[in-house]
C-alpha cells in the first residue's frame, strides 16, 4: 500500500472509531501529516484532557500515552508499538526515588513528564520542558526541589529560580550526547547561523545556545527570527514542521546523535494495525493513576 493510501485508510478508521491521533514533533513526517494535533509534551497532555474522542491514538512514546490514560481514564488509549519507550524515563525507579526522598526529606519532588506513571504517582508535581521554570517557582512553600529524572533540565531550570535545585543524574541519550565540538563545527560551517537547543542537551551545549526552549518554543523562535540559518539542537523530527513553516530558512542538525530511535518505531503501518485491532491499549491501574493524576493536574493548573 502506498503512503497516501495508508494515510487515507487511517484517517477513515479514526473517523469511524471517533478517535483522535496525537503526534509529537519527533514523529516521522508521514505520521505528522495526518495528526489531529501535533505538539510538544505539554500541548499533547492538554489535548488528551479536553478531547471528546472515545479513543486516543498516541504517536509518541510510552510515557505520553500513559499520561493520556492518567488524565482521561474513560478513553481507550492506544500506543501502536509497545517498544516505543523513553530511555530517560527509565533512569529512575520507585525504589531509587524513595531513597532520595529519605535523603532530602524537605525537598519537593518535581517530575519531568518524561517518566513512568509510577514515578509520577510518587511526585509532588509534574513539569514539561515548556513550563519547568514556572512549575518550580509556583511552589511557594518549598525551598529545596528534587528535580527528576533529567539532570540537564534541572540544571537549566536552576538558572531561573532562587530555590535550591537538586538534579537527578538522568539524561536523554540523544540530547545529552550532542558534543560541544559538534556544535562548534556546525557554527564554523555556518557562521551566520543561530544555535537553538532543547534543555535536555548537556550544560556545555546549552551554554552555546542563542535560544533554549521546548520543542514548541523552538518552533515559535524559528518562525519569528529574521535569521535565515538555524542550527537545531533537538531531535530531527522537528525539522518537518520547521521546514514546512519556514521554506525560505535553512535548518541544520549539529549531530547524528539526535535521532530518537523509539519515536521512530511508530509507523503508518502499526497505527493502522492498532486502529484495526484496538491494541495495544495503555491503561494505568487506579492505585497509580489517582496519585499520578494529582501531580499532572497540579502541573496543568500552573499558569
Ligand atoms: P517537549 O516537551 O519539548 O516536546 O520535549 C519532549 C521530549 O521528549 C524531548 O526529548
Amino acid at each position: 500500500m502506498s503512503l497516501s493510501d495508508l494515510q487515507s485508510e487511517i484517517r477513515a478508521l479514526l473517523h469511524e472509531r471517533n478517535a483522535i491521533l496525537l503526534a509529537h514533533y519527533y514523529q516521522r513526517e508521514e505520521v505528522q501529516e495526518i495528526a489531529d494535533i501535533l505538539g510538544d509534551s505539554l500541548a499533547l497532555s492538554i489535548e488528551a484532557a479536553r478531547t471528546n474522542a472515545d479513543v486516543i491514538v498516541f504517536a509518541g512514546v510510552h510515557f505520553m500515552a500513559e499520561s493520556a490514560s492518567i488524565i482521561s481514564p474513560d478513553k481507550t488509549v492506544l500506543l501502536p508499538h509497545l517498544g516505543a519507550g523513553c530511555p530517560l524515563a527509565d533512569k529512575i525507579t520507585p525504589a531509587s526515588l524513595a531513597e532520595a526522598r529519605k535523603k532530602y526529606p524537605d525537598a519537593a519532588v518535581v517530575t519531568y513528564i518524561n517518566s513512568s506513571a509510577e514515578i509520577k504517582a510518587h511526585s509532588d508535581i509534574c513539569c514539561t520542558s515548556a513550563n519547568a521554570v514556572k512549575v518550580v517557582n509556583s511552589l511557594t512553600d518549598a525551598r529545596q526541589i528534587l528535580m527528576i529524572p533529567d539532570g540537564n533540565l534541572a540544571r537549566y531550570t536552576a538558572r531561573f529560580t532562587d530555590k535550591e535545585i537538586i538534579p537527578w543524574e538522568g539524561y536523554c541519550p540523544f540530547h545529552h550526547f550532542v558534543l560541544p565540538e559538534e556544535v562548534a563545527r556546525a557554527k564554523a560551517e555556518h557562521p551566520g547561523a543561530l544555535f537553538i537547543a532543547h534543555p535536555e542537551c548537556n550544560e556545555a551545549v546549552v551554554a552555546m545556545a542563542d535560544f533554549v526552549g521546548s520543542t514548541s518554543a523552538m518552533i515559535e523562535f524559528c518562525r519569528k527570527t529574521d535569521v535565515r540559518e538555524i542550527i537545531v539542537g533537538t531531535e530531527i523530527g522537528i525539522m518537518t514542521p520547521l521546514k514546512k513553516q519556514n521554506p525560505e530558512k535553512i535548518f541544520i542538525s549539529p549531530s547524528e546523535s539526535l535521532v530518537c530511535q523509539t519515536m521512530k518505531l511508530i509507523t503508518l503501518e502499526n497505527i493502522l494495525a492498532s486502529l484495526k485491532t484496538m491494541t495495544p491499549v495503555i491503561k494505568v491501574p487506579e492505585a497509580i493513576r489517582i496519585p499520578a493524576k494529582r501531580a499532572l493536574d497540579r502541573m496543568l493548573a500552573v499558569r
